[in-house]
This record gives structure tokens, C-alpha cells and sequence, in this order.
């Protein structure tokens, strides 16, 4: 059964600002740098590898409006970048909050049982004192801490300006990260909101079930935890029984475990994000036009032309709230693993369960196509 309530039941134990940024381990950087700028949109920001003084590895630093990604590549096999990469392909290996502390977050989060990856660890240089801390979360997924209200440069000490030759592309105007979505085991579930819940602090929220989410092959259960100031918002899904593989299966299968599923990034316009997005190439899920046919049942009047959202096939979803528009793109690495949602909300805090019948479908077409139904 479906179950959804703005009430806060947490506490919290340390405060959270908000999403600071994704860290993505990739095979080659400078390659996937390209991708995001030419289809993405975003903008070249920092840099650190052999040119500011680090051997082992480069990290380059994304940026559009509020949104930062992280794309580092290990220079060479005895990096531990490398082992995850030949397990997991690339994907997100740090999903890093902003926080008021990072001592404190780090700290507080070990002594209520969650597992350090780097202790508090300040650095410097003339732009001031930058926090960071880690510790570890689903799969070889970590969470850092990051500290940087006294950090006045561009990103952190040891990142230098990235500067690239212009690459034209059309700009989506992305502002920031919505919800990142994890998948986790069977019977996991309630085993990770648990942690977040006892760790975080944070409250579970959103839960549905596969009575709510079930087409005739793929089923899933999901459960959304957020911070106390509704800035960070983890749903977290697990396999359920269908018929044939469940879409969550498949992706356990292909990461050789959990991991980051989806990362969905605000837009103010999605009309404008789409159409920018497609025109740069990139490849969103196939939306029947059946979906069109009783849309404006569903969801009654709407801002958006409805033409407009059937041309571009964006998605609609209402609940007491309001409403929120949507679209998720293919996988974006060969292994179906990580993909992108784009996200406008107009009231609604909801995730678009309205529409899971719909998408499922699409996402069965494709996985069937590649042979894993
Ligand atoms: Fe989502």
C-alpha cells in the first residue's frame, strides 16, 4: 500500500544543507567530460590531476547553476578507483552532502554505527579551510561530508580553473539535484531506511509497494528517507516478484550489486530542458503515445500545452499537492546501470508514482531487447 506524509519524525542528530556533489568513478575522463558538456550542458569548473601536483589519479569538475558532478578516472591499477571500475563500470561512487559540520556529521554518524571511509580531514590553501570526511553507505556507494563555508576558491585545495576548448551545445538550464536513487538486494529495503533513519537522523516518507508498482513482468518496492529540510531526498528501491526480472534485478545483476540507480536533476522549465537535451542527442525512454490519450484525465488542468509535452513526450503526475513533469533517459553507460530523470515540481513532493505504469512498460521494451526479461 501506498503511503506518503510531510510529517518530520527525525532527529536531527547534525545539520544537513543540501546536496554538495555526485562523484562519478569513470574509465576515461576526458571522454566522459565531453559527453556531459556536449549533451548535458554543463560548464568546465575545476581540475586536479600530474598538472596541480596529484599522481594517481584526475578529477574534473563539472558545474551548471547549482549542479556539480565529479568525474574521476585512476591513473593507474594499483589506485583503488580501478578495482571498483573493473566490478562496477562507471557510476557514482560519492554521493557527497553539504553539511554545517563535517566533523560532526562524521562523527555522530560512526558513533550511531555507520562505517568510516576517511576521518574529518581539513585541508588549505589561500583561499581558506576546506572539511571533508566519508563514510560508507549501499554497496561500495560512499556519502562525504563536505565543509566549505570558509573555503572562498574555486572548489576545493588541490583543484586548479579547468579550461576547455568551447563545445556547442544547446543549454537545458539545470539547476540542481532533486533525489538520488539507490538499489538495493532482495529484502534489503527496510534494512537501508532503517540506517538512514538511525544514522541520518532523516524521515521516511514516501513508501510504495508492488501492489502500487507491478506491470506484468517487473515489480518493485520503494522507500523514500529526506532531510529534516527536505534538501536531500533518497529513495531507496528493492527487487519484488513478477513474472519475469524486475528492472532492479537486472541493474544488481549488471553493477554486481547495489548502487546508485538514478540521479534526478531540477529544471524550472522542462518544456525548454527537453527540448535542449534532445536536441544535443540525448536518449530519453520511449513514452507510448497511448500515455497521452487520458492525460489530462489524470491530471486535470496544467500550465504546460498539452501537444507541446506529447511532441517532446514529457510526463505528468498529480497528487494533493500539485503536480510534477518528468522524463528519464536510457542507461548512460553500456552496462544498464545509472541513468538521469529531469524533474520540474509545481507543488507536488511526490516522485511520479503515477506514472510507473506507464514508464514500466517502456523500460520492459527496452529490457527485453537486450534479453534480460
Ligand atoms: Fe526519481
Amino acid at each position: 500500500m501506498a503511503f506518503m506524509t510531510n510529517e518530520w519524525t527525525g532527529t536531527e542528530h547534525f545539520k544537513v544543507k543540501d546536496f554538495d556533489h555526485v562523484e562519478f568513478y569513470v574509465g576515461n575522463a576526458k571522454q566522459v567530460v565531453h559527453f556531459y558538456r556536449s549533451a548535458f550542458g554543463f560548464q568546465p569548473h575545476a581540475y586536479c590531476g600530474p598538472e596541480t601536483g596529484v599522481r594517481d589519479h584526475v578529477s574534473y569538475v563539472l558545474k551548471q547553476n547549482n549542479l556539480f558532478f565529479v568525474f574521476t578516472t585512476p591513473l593507474s591499477s594499483a589506485h583503488p578507483a580501478t578495482e571498483w571500475l573493473s566490478k562496477h563500470g562507471d557510476g557514482v561512487c560519492d554521493i557527497a552532502i553539504q553539511v554545517e559540520c563535517d566533523v560532526e556529521a562524521h562523527d555522530s554518524c560512526v558513533s550511531r554505527g555507520a562505517v568510516s571511509v576517511m576521518p574529518p580531514t581539513v585541508t588549505e590553501d589561500e583561499s581558506g579551510k576546506f572539511g571533508k570526511s566519508s563514510i560508507q553507505t549501499y554497496g561500495d556507494t560512499i556519502h562525504s561530508f563536505i565543509w566549505r563555508e570558509e573555503y572562498k576558491g574555486l572548489w576545493a585545495p588541490g583543484f586548479g580553473p579547468l579550461s576547455l576548448p568551447d563545445v556547442p551545445s544547446e543549454d537545458p538550464g539545470l539547476i540542481r539535484t532533486d533525489h538520488i536513487v539507490g538499489n538495493v538486494e532482495w529484502d534489503k529495503m527496510d534494512v537501508w531506511s532503517e540506517f538512514y533513519e538511525r544514522v541520518f537522523g532523516f524521515t521516511t516518507f514516501v513508501r510504495f509497494d508492488d501492489t502500487d508498482i507491478s506491470t506484468q513482468y517487473s515489480a518493485l518496492k520503494s522507500i523514500v528517507v529526506r532531510s529534516k529540510n527536505w534538501k536531500v531526498m533518497m529513495p531507496i528501491n528493492e527487487p519484488a516478484k513478477g513474472k519475469k526480472k524486475s528492472q532492479i534485478e537486472e541493474y544488481l545483476d549488471f553493477n554486481e550489486g547495489p548502487g546508485a540507480q538514478h540521479i534526478a536533476i531540477q529544471t524550472g522549465d522542462i518544456v525548454k530542458t527537453i527540448s535542449a537535451l534532445r536536441a544535443n542527442g540525448v536518449d530519453f525512454l520511449e513514452v507510448p503515445d497511448t500515455y497521452y490519450e487520458s492525460l489530462s484525465e489524470r491530471v486535470g488542468i496544467i500550465d504546460e500545452d498539452l501537444e507541446k509535452l506529447k511532441e517532446l513526450k514529457i510526463l505528468v503526475d498529480r497528487d494533493e499537492e500539485g503536480y510534477l513533469l518528468q522524463l528519464f533517459t536510457k542507461p548512460l553507460e553500456d552496462r544498464p546501470t545509472l541513468f538521469i530523470e529531469i524533474i520540474q515540481r509545481k507543488g507536488s513532493r511526490g516522485f511520479g508514482q503515477g506514472n510507473f505504469q506507464a514508464l514500466f512498460e517502456s523500460i520492459e521494451l527496452e529490457q527485453e531487447k537486450r534479453g534480460n526479461l
